[in-house]
């Protein structure tokens, strides 16, 4: 037997098959629980500090609703809020934040950041997203798959089409491997991930089973896909003037109709962790749509967004069911 008690969760590969496949079934207790309000608390009285060194709406709502439904109490440092990283290191902070709560999580750039507050805290640390890794996201997007594929994790196949050197593309590529899935890896040659990463998951995939395709061929990757992913084409962080070379290098590589057919499986599923890019209705929608004439959307076009194969709600609620699962396996009483 094997519990997560105080156990950070830093990376995407921190946790086994076995341990990730128990934060799933928790995932999927407690959502039941809260369907049929059922839910009870085991988080009583904990104290949780949500630090957000760039902004987010689904990641920093999940872990506060997740900390009300289970009764914890949370403390939100915005990206401006606290001396972190400006006037005080990473390793004092943790000496501080650890003496009054019982876990912190962190979202920033620097992967190196969330790991110095792990060793120094004494408390839990949770990576709420570096450039690196996405790692509570990686719950949900398997929770979502899961939950519609009808079939065992194993036999699952997705494909991550876009941006596959940042953040989500390294997640989407180890957790698959992790899990034994049918994971391909698509965008172009000079964005794909750095060796570093590949690595990982093809030692992961060789002790699971795991299918791995890696190219830069958006029809092969597709090709029987239960579910095809995207991201943004630019993260957080990232200069604004990559924008120009991002659409150019990414065009081919945008989830539309005619991508979705060539899976083949009229039942494949969008994902996408959102934010998305796919209207003119935001401020920067509407610039880029003005820049560089492209008013359908970047990586996914409106029609895909709004048809009936889009779950990126479903895997959006899913993170505070997820979250939530990882706060109750790590602190719970
Ligand atoms: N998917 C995700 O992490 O969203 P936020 O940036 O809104 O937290
Ligand atoms: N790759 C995106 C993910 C946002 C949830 C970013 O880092 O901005």
């Amino acid at each position: 037997s094997f519990n997560l008690r105080n156990r950070s969760l830093l990376t995407v590969q921190d946790y086994t098959p076995r341990e990730f496949r128990y934060l799933l079934d928790l995932a999927r207790d407690l959502k039941r629980a809260k369907y049929a309000r059922t839910e009870q608390q085991h988080l009583k009285g904990k104290e949780i500090c949500l630090i957000f060194e760039k902004t987010s709406t689904r990641t920093r709502c999940a872990f506060e609703v997740a900390c009300s439904d289970q009764g914890a109490n949370v403390t939100y440092l915005d990206p401006s809020g606290s001396q972190i990283g400006h006037k005080e290191s990473f390793k004092d902070t943790a000496r501080v934040l650890g003496r009054m709560y019982d876990a912190i999580e962190y979202r920033g750039s620097a992967q190196h950041g969330v790991e110095t507050l792990a060793r120094y805290a004494g408390v839990p640390v949770y990576n709420g997203l570096t450039d690196e890794y996405h790692p509570t996201q990686m719950i949900a997007d398997v929770m979502t798959m899961r939950e519609h594929a009808d079939k065992p994790i194993a036999d699952i196949k997705y494909a991550y089409i876009g941006d596959t050197r940042s953040n989500m593309g390294h997640s989407l590529l180890i957790v698959g491997c992790l899990m034994g899935m049918d994971v391909r890896i698509c965008g172009p040659k000079s964005l794909w991930p750095a060796e570093e990463y590949i690595k990982i998951a093809r030692e992961l995939q060789e002790r699971s089973g795991a299918r791995l395709l890696i190219t830069d061929d958006p029809k092969e990757a597709v090709k029987g896909v239960d579910f095809i992913h995207t991201d943004v084409w630019v993260s957080m962080g990232e200069p604004k003037d990559v924008w120009r070379e991002r659409i150019k290098l990414l065009t081919p590589y945008q989830v539309n109709e005619e991508l979705m057919k060539a899976s083949g499986n009229p039942q494949t599923k969008f994902m996408h962790c959102l934010p998305a890019f796919h209207d003119t209705e935001t401020t920067l929608g509407k610039q880029i749509a003005e820049d560089y004439g492209m008013s359908n959307g970047l990586e996914v076009t409106g029609e895909v967004f709004e048809s009936e194969a889009n779950v990126a709600f479903e895997q959006a609620e899913n993170r505070l069911h997820t979250i939530k699962a990882l706060l109750v396996a790590t602190l719970g009483d």
